[in-house]
């Protein structure tokens, strides 16, 4: 508990000097493709349908009943955002292994499939980045070398092969997760991807809220949450001190995910 509240009092410290700043520098990079979704210069990726299939990620698909579901969760999710007018979203859980990054995988290409939104899907556990293994691709650079000041955000950023869906990975694990999450260069980097194309989702694969002083530090950069619960797993205690966090951070619903 200490170290959650440490990582708060210290993001709100952050914040009262972050401010967004040019993260392109080369004016390349400063405008849309013709479809607004992602810079045009960005690295092309091929989503491999086996592995897709694999990790359970769906909603590519357009004759699996399941996705249904996560056309369901789309609606939900984009019907609130858009009441609130806001446009970034975090995705988190109590604890591990909950259906975070299956939930944030499938949500932005459910989203990707509706031909009014594009979406950025931003790993941001780097505590345990899996977006890329779950989208079966192997980046050469990702969010952790933009924030250790090793790369820039174009040579991380993905276009997938579905339009109008562009993701920023994570390569490997970082010892300093929690540092690099609420550092003032990620929050500059979150209000940057935010007010870059203002019309676009942003989705942030988080690590899990209790046990890892990250998340909470890293909220006040999203404009909304979802909470992630695993059925039958957890705990009513985790759960209630989960939504106690995330009241602060505009909790707009929870999945219940069943990971069996
Ligand atoms: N609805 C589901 N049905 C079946 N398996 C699932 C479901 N959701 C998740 N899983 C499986 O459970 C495991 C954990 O899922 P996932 O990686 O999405 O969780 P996570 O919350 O992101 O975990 P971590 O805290 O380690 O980042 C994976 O093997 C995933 O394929
Ligand atoms: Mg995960």
């Amino acid at each position: 508990m200490e170290q959650i509240e440490r990582a708060l009092r210290k993001a709100r410290e952050d914040r009262q000097w972050s401010r967004p700043t040019r993260l392109f520098k080369d004016s390349a990079w400063t405008h849309p493709d013709q479809n607004g979704a992602v810079p045009s210069k960005t690295t092309k990726v091929r989503l491999d349908p086996a592995s897709l299939k694999n990790h359970r990620v769906i909603a590519g698909q357009i004759h699996d009943p399941l996705i249904d579901l996560y056309r369901s969760l789309r609606a939900q999710v984009l019907q609130t955002l858009a009441q609130i007018g806001k446009t970034s979203l975090g995705i988190t859980s109590a604890t591990h292994g909950e259906g975070k990054t299956l939930t944030a995988v499938n949500l932005a290409l459910a989203i990707a499939m509706d031909v009014k939104h594009t979406v950025l899907l931003v790993d941001a556990d780097l505590r345990m980045p899996s977006v890329a293994r779950y989208l079966g691709i192997n980046p050469a650079l990702g969010l952790s070398d933009y924030l250790t000041g090793e790369a820039e955000i174009p040579d991380c950023l993905l276009r997938a092969d579905k339009e109008r869906l562009s993701i920023l990975p994570a390569r490997s694990h970082v010892g300093n997760s929690a540092e690099l999450l609420t550092s003032p260069r990620m929050m500059q980097l979150a209000a940057e991807l935010k007010a870059r194309y203002p019309d676009r989702i942003v989705i942030y694969d988080l690590p899990p809220l209790l046990s890892i002083g990250d998340t909470i530090g890293f909220l006040p950069s999203v404009d909304a949450t979802l909470l992630v619960v695993k059925d039958g797993a957890t705990r009513t205690a985790e759960l209630t001190r989960a939504v106690e966090l995330l009241s602060d951070h505009k909790l707009i619903g929870t999945v219940l995910n069943a990971t069996q």
